[in-house]
């Protein structure tokens, strides 16, 4: 088996709150991430697909195509935007790294024309990431 990685990055804003909480107990457990007038990242995502090697092209997966999936499917739809608000596929999750990750590998896994979807990584920061393999 072999593993291509696309990464791809972008920017966006969000709150971490949950509505069906106080705003004490939403400022408590979410800290800083629940200031009501949101706040921004810049989001890294990397998306590795597995598969065997087509001897055709010698390609797990045409990896220019992989890139214009995800920016047509994902980054399009979330780079300079608020999480919160402005993106169906997070409509009515808390926009944590876990949600993210887990609605991107929704919205891909049936969109990937060859080998198949193995990973979705989402970095919040350089040094916090969030890995979602499927169930
Ligand atoms: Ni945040």
């Amino acid at each position: 088996m072999l593993y291509v990685t696309r990464r791809e990055v972008f920017s966006a804003a969000h709150r971490l709150h949950n509505p069906e909480l106080t705003d004490e107990e939403n400022a408590r457990l979410f800290g800083k991430c629940n200031n009501p007038n949101w706040h921004g990242h810049n989001y890294t995502l990397e998306v590795v697909v597995a598969g065997k090697i087509n001897p055709t092209t010698g390609y797990v997966i045409d990896i220019n195509n992989l890139k214009k999936i995800i920016r047509k499917n994902v980054i399009e739809k979330l780079d300079h935007k608020n999480l919160n608000t402005d993106v169906e596929f997070l409509r009515g999750v808390i926009p944590s790294s876990e949600n993210i990750a887990k609605a991107i590998w929704d919205e891909l896994e049936d969109k990937i024309p060859e080998g198949k979807l193995y990973s979705v990584k989402i970095y919040e920061t350089e040094n916090n990431y969030v890995e979602y393999k499927g169930e």
